[in-house]
């Protein structure tokens, strides 16, 4: 498949960023500059984003992080990656820690992309 791995410019904000209750990066945007929330959780306030199956829940806080250092908040994923890494999420309750980096601009080294923990010092100690 030649699905892209990570989209240059960000997600298109007609996206979702909350698959279970379709809440999209635009919707997310207007609510962070409309109501300025304080922490990441209370954007569960924009139509229960987060609640349900909780995949979206880091990457809601990394869009309530790029709102508080005034950036615009957007994430790095084609839909489909983003869509197929939730799957895997609902029947693991791991997330795929690529795709989370990815979303987030940060995306791992080739190195590291088999078999280690993301977090892992390179050389595995
Ligand atoms: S994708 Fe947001 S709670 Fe399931």
């Amino acid at each position: 498949m030649n699905e892209p791995v990570r989209k240059p410019d960000g997600m298109d904000p007609d996206e979702d960023v909350c698959l279970c209750f379709h809440v999209s990066l635009r919707k997310i945007r207007t609510f962070l500059a409309r109501e300025n929330p304080a922490v990441a959780s209370l954007i569960s306030d924009c139509l229960g984003a987060g609640t349900g199956c909780r995949w979206c829940v880091p990457f809601l806080r990394h869009l309530h992080d790029q709102h508080a250092r005034a950036q615009t908040p957007t994430l790095f994923v084609s839909p489909e990656r983003y869509a197929n890494a939730r799957l895997g999420y609902q029947a693991t309750a791991v997330r795929d820690e690529h795709v989370v980096r990815a979303c987030m601009g940060a995306e791992l080294p080739r190195e590291n992309r088999t078999g280690s923990h993301p977090d892992a010092a390179p050389g595995g100690s």
